[in-house]
């Protein structure tokens, strides 16, 4: 029996960006929620200061994608976002029946992480879905919103802010229910509490 290996898969500009992403991800879901008319009644903060803290962290997780998108570009970290086509619906299939089904039946996973391999591919494709679409949707429309004179007036029947702030909205509901999935996904391993500690020392446990 082989003791476990470490791989550093978390540099330290990983780590700065996401425990930026994280924490700014979290005060925009309860301050953008919060913010909704329907929860108005619950408010412990004033309305004004809840769009100030939406705001700043807005700008925080903007400045940390900037992190993120550079970090990707130039270092080998990027290479685990590409896709190949083979296997393109099969593997990520594979992967999900795994987490459906054979996890809870003894079952080994099917993609295994490496030194190589990073993410497994339904992995993979969800931190592309939530960092190379949903973010930038969400920090565009965002931007657009503080600064509503940008917007065009009318789409279609509809007024421009209206239409972007549903688009907005929409994919900050994406966004929370990643976190919600992520953080479930994370917690299966080992130990529950061991890839939280990975993505704060950089280091992962191969078992
Ligand atoms: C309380 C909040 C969060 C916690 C505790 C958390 C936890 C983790 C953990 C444990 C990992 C490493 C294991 C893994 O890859 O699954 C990770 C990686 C990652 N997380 Fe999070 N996360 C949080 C919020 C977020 C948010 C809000 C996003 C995106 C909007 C995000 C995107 C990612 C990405 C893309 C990676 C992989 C980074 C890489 O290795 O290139 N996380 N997170």
């Amino acid at each position: 029996m082989t003791s476990a290996q470490k791989i550093y898969f978390y540099p330290v500009w990983l780590r700065i960006w996401h425990g930026f992403n994280a924490l700014g991800i979290l005060v925009l879901i309860i301050t953008g929620i919060s913010m909704q008319s329907s929860v108005e009644a619950s408010q412990i903060l004033s309305f004004n200061w809840i769009i100030n803290l939406h705001n700043i962290a807005g700008i925080v997780v903007t400045l940390s994608y900037f992190i993120f998108f550079v970090g990707n570009l130039v270092t080998p970290n990027g290479k685990f976002y590409i896709v190949k086509p083979k296997g393109f619906l099969k593997r990520p299939i594979q992967q999900a029946t795994y987490y459906a089904w054979g996890m809870f039946h003894g079952a080994k996973p099917p993609y295994p992480i490496s030194e190589k391999r990073k993410f497994n591919p339904l992995q993979k494709y969800a931190y592309i879905a939530v960092m190379y679409i949903a973010v930038p949707v969400v920090i565009v429309s965002g931007f657009a919103l503080l600064f509503p004179e940008i917007i065009i007036d009318q789409i279609y029947t509809f007024s421009g802010v209206f239409v972007t702030a549903i688009f907005h909205s929409a994919m900050g509901f994406f966004i929370s229910v990643f976190l919600i999935v992520h953080l479930y996904i994370a917690s299966i391993g080992k130990s529950p509490i061991e890839n939280f500690k990975s993505i704060i020392n950089g280091w992962h446990h191969v078992h």
